[in-house]
Order: structure tokens, then sequence, then C-alpha cells
């Protein structure tokens, strides 16, 4: 399935809940394509792949557009490039990739947060100008660590939060119990849940969260944060390969690029360069 542009209703519906959800948007042989490459992408022992706390377990995978073919191809799409350059009205380019493995049983939590609260403070960035758009790699349900939205909380703009580098691998500006609690109160919590292939569109300072998942199913999912060009970060304190450096608007490929072969670079299939490997 193609995509036209956002409708009026979409745009209304985004401005109210600060996210929209594509049940089934991407084809089982499009999704075939992106998940043969996982169980390689997370074999790799390389910095990009983050493991769970004290496990083994890959919880993040890096940047994977940038060595992996079926990744890179994705990252052009124009299903999940389109909708985000309609919102800002410009180019985007890739601040972040990753696919998070949440894996069955060892799978932890995502504290409560706003993607922007964390690129401002880390990458100063300066204004949420910068979208997520995720498609599920796995089914979806209410046992398997769904995020958890509350819809609204995008137009509080940016709440003070707390540097929390404890309580898993990954360290993250979290929101505070009371917070969350009154946010909640007004605007409750939603979990979009579907079938492999799902996309989810969400605002930068959408709160959202998820739970550790002890079910026997996997809940990967793979996340575009897209960035409005004239927007690009200030400070490169973070690694490369969690903050991206390469503010050339991303040109798309066309519609059917995960079922054909289509040419793309792949700038790091020889290594991580070592610029990117660490903080400036
Ligand atoms: C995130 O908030 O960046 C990821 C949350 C999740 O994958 O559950
Ligand atoms: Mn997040």
């Amino acid at each position: 399935a193609s995509m036209e542009q956002l409708s009026q209703e979409q745009l209304k519906e985004f401005d109210e809940k600060g996210f929209l959800f594509f049940p089934s948007l991407f084809e089982t042989a499009e999704m075939d394509s992106l998940t043969s490459q996982l169980d390689d992408l997370f074999a790799l022992d390389i910095v990009c792949n983050l493991r769970e706390k004290g496990k083994k377990a890959v919880r993040t995978n890096w940047a994977a557009h940038n060595y992996n073919s079926a990744f890179a191809r994705l990252s052009r799409h124009p299903r999940m490039i389109k909708p985000v350059e309609q919102l800002f009205d410009e180019g985007v380019y890739m601040h972040q990739f990753k696919v998070n493995a949440k894996a069955a049983f060892d799978g932890d939590v995502w504290q409560w947060h706003q993607d922007f609260g964390t690129w401002h403070a880390d990458d100063l960035m300066p204004e949420p100008r910068a979208m997520n758009i995720a498609i599920f790699l796995d089914d979806v349900n209410e046992h398997n660590g769904p995020l958890m939205f509350i819809p609204g909380s995008h137009k509080q703009g940016v709440l003070e939060a707390g540097h929390d580098t404890e309580t898993t691998s990954y360290p993250l500006w979290t929101l505070d119990p009371k917070t969350i609690s009154s946010l909640v109160r007004e605007g409750g919590i939603v979990s979009p849940k579907g079938r492999a292939g799902s996309m989810i569109l969400f605002h930068s300072c959408l709160v959202h969260a998820s739970g550790s998942n002890l079910s026997p199913w996997d809940r990967k999912a793979v996340y575009l944060s897209l960035c409005a060009v004239s927007n690009h970060i200030k400070r490169f304190k973070r690694p490369g390969y969690i903050a991206g450096r390469e503010f050339a608007p991303i040109e798309c490929l066309p519609d059917d690029c995960l079922v054909q072969d289509y040419e793309v670079s792949l700038p790091w299939s020889d290594g991580i360069p070592a610029e990117e490997l660490q903080g400036i």
C-alpha cells in the first residue's frame, strides 16, 4: 500500500492527540526484507548493539541504516519520510535510527519521557521540529510491552525532567510520578496495538513509556527520529551513531524500495568511523 498525503482529518487528529496510528501499513513481503536481517544485526559485536542491563539480550541496535542495505532502504521510505516532510513543510534528516528489541522475557522498561527533552538537553536541538515514526517488526499486543502514550501531552511543551542513568542500560531524561499522574488524569493512556507492519507517527513532546516484556513474544520495532533540516542539533556530546551529524535532507526511494533491490550507499559497511564513536 502506498500512502497519499495526510488528510485534513489526520492532521487534526495529530494536533489533538500527538500521534497517528496506521495499522498494517506495510505488507508481509516488505516486513520479511527487514525481519530476516535482525538475527545477523543483533549478533554483531559492535558498540551499536546496546544490551539490556546485566543481560545478553539486545535492547537497542543503533544506526543500521548506515551498514545494512534493507534498513538503509527503509530509512528513505516515502511512507515514513513524506508525512514528516508534510508536517514540517521542509526536508528532514536522520537524527536517530534504532531498532528496539524488547525481547521476550528480557525486554526492560522505558521510563516515562519526552524524546525532545533528551534531544534538547543533550544535543542542543533548538525546537521540537522532529518526529518519531516507528514500524512494528513483530505483532504488538497488550502483553509484550506496547508503547504507552498520554494523548494530548505534547501540548505541554518541554516538562521538567531528571537524568536517569540507573534504571536501565540507557540514560534518559525522565518525568516524575506526580507529573505523569496529573497528565494521565487529563489524557488517559493509549497503547496502539496491531500486526507487524503497522506504523506510528508521534510528536517529540508526546509523553510515552513502555513496560517490561514478560511475555514469550518479542516486541521489536524500528524507529526513525526525523528532524527538520533547519533545526539540526548544535552539540555533538553524544556519539554520532546515537545523535546523527549528517544534516543533508533525506531523498526518498520509490514506494517499492523494500521489495526491489535499489542501490544505496552504506557509509559504515567497513566499520564505524572513529569520529562517530564518541562525543565531541
Ligand atoms: C523510546 O521511547 O524511544 C522507545 C520506547 C520503546 O521502544 O518501548
Ligand atoms: Mn522515546
